[in-house]
């Protein structure tokens, strides 16, 4: 089941509004995460960056086929090995990955979805003990250029209080200018 209100603009106006290295930087994604997967990879926008700077192995998830063919092919251009896009719809089939078994959780973008807490379980469930979980989302202001409708758009304190009832602690909150804010929280 497709989240609600995820569809995204075309590319270039979508990959405009963020500085996906300086938000990887600010939320701990560098070489010393190993494995990590990401919760809807869209375009690929922070998917590449991420693949180049881990060490070890990404999987990046998405419902949409065409979604997970530009990622790949845009993988295949540059020559990124240690990523694997799979067609998935972690709502209703979850992430198939092993409990435990992962060092980063990345959702970005997606947690105005109908069920926060089910996804940030399972985010939960597939890491290892002291993984975080990274979580980009919209600014709550009505201003910005994109982003969901502010009925269903989740406030900063909304992700922690979800965070914090998948089973996360520590959540820190971070500004990523100038549209978006960033949380992470630790197993
Ligand atoms: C708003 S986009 C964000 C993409 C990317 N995370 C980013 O920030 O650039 C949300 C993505 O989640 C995908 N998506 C929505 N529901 C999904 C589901 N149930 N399972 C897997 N992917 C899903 C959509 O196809 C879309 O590519």
């Amino acid at each position: 089941m497709k989240i609600r209100d995820s569809g995204m603009p075309e590319k270039g106006m979508w990959e405009g509004f963020f500085s996906p290295e300086k938000i990887l930087e600010t939320l701990g994604i560098n070489q010393g995460v190993q494995d990590a997967v990401e919760f809807g990879c869209g375009y690929g926008t922070f998917t590449l960056p991420t693949a180049k700077i881990i060490s070890g192995k990404l999987l990046a998830l998405d419902i949409e086929p065409e979604m997970v063919e530009m990622t790949k092919n845009e993988a295949a251009k540059v020559g990124i090995k240690n990523l694997e896009v799979v067609v998935r719809d972690f709502m209703t089939e979850g992430t198939g990955l092993k409990t435990e078994s992962m060092d980063y959780a990345m959702l970005f973008n997606i947690l105005h979805l109908e069920e926060p807490v089910v996804l940030l379980r399972e985010a939960n469930r597939i890491l290892k003990k002291d993984g975080r979980v990274g979580i980009v989302h919209w600014n709550y202001d009505a201003s910005t250029p994109r982003g969901p409708s502010m009925s269903i758009r989740p406030k900063p304190e909304d992700c922690i209080k979800w965070a914090e009832i998948a089973g996360f602690y520590s959540a820190r909150r971070y500004d990523l200018k100038p549209y978006h804010y960033g949380i992470v929280a630790t197993k």
